[in-house]
């Protein structure tokens, strides 16, 4: 309340002379991430020679959504274009019709170590399961997934200073070069999944270009698995954090639905939006934005907002949430919504089900969280049951 909910911050990004700001209420960041007039996605849009998407780009490279144009990365009209190219495959309708997809996925991994009477929610559980679901609706072999894990881990340090350490160009590239190859293949032996689907896309004369099909099938396979991951894998640590809610969710399963969403409220996976910039000078806040300043709506606290949640630092299973911005707000709000909540709701139903003896198997206190730019996880969890 002191300092204000807009507060001036060294660029965590680099690569910009402009102040940088950091959003940390609802009220703001929801006017940063609607008011198109004033806030873009598109830096490029503003100042093409500080666009941070470029700094240290390998123009060489295949492009991928980090440094090409994605849906996330552009305005409308072109935002609209591409996300409507894509968005027929995710709508909750189609999502519910992948849950059993998802409980089988769910019920194998589980028959892995059902007998050892322990695991690493982490390894054995909340990473494969996205990982597993997105690559067969995209139609990726699923032994690519070890690659992609490497991949993804470089991604998500591209994604803000990290890029510049050694070896991450090297892996955005291998990324990109892998998306281009599998494309390529696909061309060659279409299959029924998302990427053919893609490349065979024809709307009313509209197709994806190449460069925009290796953006969206990048950014499809990155956004889809690690954020899932880290909340079924933090979801389950919260839960073992909090006893008493972990017990009235077993006696209730019908509860899971409303626990996603209290456990994304309470520490979501996504900690930041991507940045906006602003197009004008404006005022947020009190406070005075210049033309090319970066904003950076801060989702996680804005989910502990007490002008909007009572008692925000509780968890509470039962929560009625009118609103929380986990997932993001406004056109750009998270594509993979749908199947993000069928995931979160197979995963702790099926775990609490099968293993309602759930205890964490190490002392509190060696559980390592693991924190990018803008995402948050733990690096393992193990559980006896
Ligand atoms: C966008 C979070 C799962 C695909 C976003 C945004 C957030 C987010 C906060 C908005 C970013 C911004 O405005 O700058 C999450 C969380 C997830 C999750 C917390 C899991 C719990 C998924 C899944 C997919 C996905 C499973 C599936 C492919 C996308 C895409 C966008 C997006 C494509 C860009 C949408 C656009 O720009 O129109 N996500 N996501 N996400 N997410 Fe997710």
């Amino acid at each position: 309340r002191e300092v204000g909910s807009v507060i001036p911050i060294p660029s965590p990004m680099g690569g910009t002379n402009q102040q940088t700001w950091m959003v940390t209420r609802m009220k703001e960041s929801i006017q940063v991430l609607k008011d198109h007039a004033h806030f873009t996605v598109d830096q490029s849009s503003i100042d093409d020679q500080n666009d941070i998407r470029q700094i240290n780009a390998d123009s060489s490279a295949p492009p991928t959504f980090l440094t090409g144009k994605s849906m996330l990365s552009v305005d409308n009209p072109d935002h609209q274009r591409l996300r409507r190219l894509v968005s027929k495959a995710f709508t909750p309708k189609y999502m519910e019709s992948l849950r059993p997809r998802v409980q089988k996925i769910a019920d194998e991994l589980l028959d892995k170590v059902q007998d050892k009477g322990e695991m690493d929610i982490v390894k054995d559980y909340a990473y494969p399961l996205p990982i597993n679901v997105i690559s067969d609706m995209l139609g990726v072999p699923r032994s690519d997934q070890a690659k992609i894990r490497d991949w993804s881990g470089a991604i998500a340090h591209g994604l803000g200073l990290g890029r510049e350490e050694p070896g991450v160009a090297e892996q955005i590239r291998a990324f990109g070069e892998y998306i281009a190859h599998l494309v390529a293949e696909k061309r060659h032996h279409p299959d029924d999944e998302l990427i053919s689907q893609l490349i065979a896309i024809e709307e009313e004369g509209d197709q994806l270009s190449e460069a925009e099909l290796l953006s969206m099938i990048s950014l499809l396979i990155f956004a889809g698995h690690e954020t899932t991951s880290n909340l079924i894998a933090t979801g389950t640590l919260m839960l073992l954090d909090h006893p008493e809610q972990l017990e009235r969710l077993k006696t209730d399963l019908h509860l899971v639905p409303s626990a996603v969403e209290e456990l994304l409220r309470f520490n979501g996976p996504a900690t930041i939006s991507g940045p906006r910039f602003a197009i004008k000078d404006t005022e947020l806040a009190g406070q005075q934005i210049k033309k090319g300043d970066m904003i950076i709506p801060v989702l996680k606290s804005a989910n502990r907002d007490e002008l909007q949640f009572e008692e925000p630092e509780e968890l509470d299973i039962t929560r009625k949430i009118k609103r929380h911005l986990a997932l993001g707000h406004g056109i750009h709000s998270c594509l993979g919504a749908p199947l993000a909540r069928v995931e979160g709701d197979v995963a702790f139903s099926t775990l609490l089900r099968r293993m309602p003896n759930l205890q964490l198997n190490v002392p509190r206190d060696s559980v390592i969280w693991n924190f990018t730019l803008s995402s948050q996880g733990v690096t393992s969890l193990p559980v006896a049951f």
